[in-house]
C-alpha cells in the first residue's frame, strides 16, 4: 500500500527538475498526479514514464502567472481525476543575476516577484476554495535557501520573492488549519537538476559541495522524499513549517 493511495495531486512545474521528481514519487506512492508545465513535449515524457511503471498521470498546461489559465487547469483536473487534494506549488525560477540592489533591473525585479510569489499565490487561490469546502487538503510551497539568509550568490529579487512565499505559507497555515488543511514549505539549497548539471560548471559545483556539511549537492529525489513526508499522514500534526533541504548549508 502506498502512502498517497488514491489521492489526487497537482504538482506545478513538474515537466522537469524537482517537480518531475515529486510527481514520479507521488505516483509511486499511489497518487493520481497532474503533471504541469508549458513544454508539452517534456510533459508528455513525464506522463509516459509514470504510466510505464503502472502509475496514473495526466498532463496539464498553463502559465502560472495567469489566473484564468490556472483556473482552467483546475477545472480540467477536476473533470479528469477529481478534486485536488494535494497541491505542490513548485513552478518558479530565477530571472536575474546576483548583484547589488541598484543594479537589479525593474523588469527583473517584477519578473521575479511575478514568476515566484504571485504564481504561488494565484495557484493556491485557485485550489483553496475547494479544499476549504471539503474541509481537507494539503499544500506544499517551494522556497529556496536564497530566502533563508543573505548570500552573495543569491539574487536579491529572487530571494525576496521566495521569502514572501515562506510568510505566505505560514500565514495561510494559521488561517486554514481549522479547515483540515495543512500548509508547509520546502526550502532547497542547490539541487542538481538537469538544468543545474548543465549550467553550473564542474569547478563551481565542487566549490559548492565544500559549503555543505554533508559533502554533496542535493538531488531532486532529496526534495521529493521531503515532499512525500509533508504530503502524507506521516506528518499529520505538522503545519506552517519551512523545511531546509540543504545538506546542512542552512540551519534553523
Ligand atoms: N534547482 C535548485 O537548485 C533549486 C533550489 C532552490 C529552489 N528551487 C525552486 O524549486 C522549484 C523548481 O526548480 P527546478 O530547479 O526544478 O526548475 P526547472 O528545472 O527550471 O523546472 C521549472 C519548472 O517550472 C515550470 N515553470 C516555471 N515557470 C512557469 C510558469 N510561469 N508557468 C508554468 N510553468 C512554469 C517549468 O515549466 P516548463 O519548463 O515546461 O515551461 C518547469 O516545469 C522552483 O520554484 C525553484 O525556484 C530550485
Amino acid at each position: 500500500m502506498g502512502k498517497l493511495d488514491g489521492k489526487i495531486a497537482l504538482i506545478t512545474g513538474s515537466s522537469r527538475g524537482i517537480g518531475s521528481a515529486i510527481a514520479r514519487q507521488f505516483a509511486r506512492e499511489g497518487a493520481r498526479v497532474a503533471v504541469h508545465g508549458r513544454d508539452t513535449g517534456a510533459l508528455a515524457g513525464v506522463v509516459a514514464d509514470i504510466e510505464r511503471v503502472g502509475g496514473r498521470a495526466i498532463g496539464v498546461t498553463a502559465d502560472v502567472t495567469r489566473f484564468e489559465q490556472i483556473e482552467s487547469v483546475r477545472r480540467d483536473i477536476e473533470q479528469q481525476l477529481g478534486p485536488i487534494e494535494i497541491l505542490v506549488a513548485n513552478a518558479g525560477k530565477n530571472f536575474v543575476p546576483p548583484g547589488p540592489l541598484e543594479e537589479t533591473t525593474e523588469d527583473g525585479w517584477r519578473a521575479s516577484i511575478e514568476g515566484n510569489l504571485t504564481a504561488t499565490f494565484l495557484t493556491i487561490k485557485s485550489v483553496l476554495p475547494g479544499m476549504k469546502a471539503r474541509k481537507s487538503g494539503n499544500i506544499i510551497t517551494i522556497s529556496s535557501a536564497a530566502a533563508r539568509r543573505p548570500h552573495p550568490r543569491s539574487p536579491i529579487a529572487y530571494a525576496s520573492a521566495k521569502a514572501g512565499i515562506q510568510m505566505m505559507t505560514q500565514h495561510l497555515a494559521a488561517q486554514v488549519g481549522e479547515f483540515g488543511i495543512r500548509v508547509n514549505c520546502i526550502s532547497p539549497e542547490t539541487i542538481l537538476t538537469e538544468r543545474n548539471e548543465q549550467q553550473i560548471p564542474d569547478n563551481v559545483q565542487q566549490q559548492l559541495v565544500g559549503t555543505h556539511p554533508i559533502r554533496r549537492l542535493g538531488t531532486p529525489d532529496d526534495v521529493a522524499q521531503t515532499a512525500l513526508f509533508l504530503a502524507s499522514d506521516d506528518s499529520s500534526w505538522i503545519t506552517g513549517i519551512i523545511v531546509d533541504v540543504a545538506g546542512g548549508a542552512v540551519m534553523g
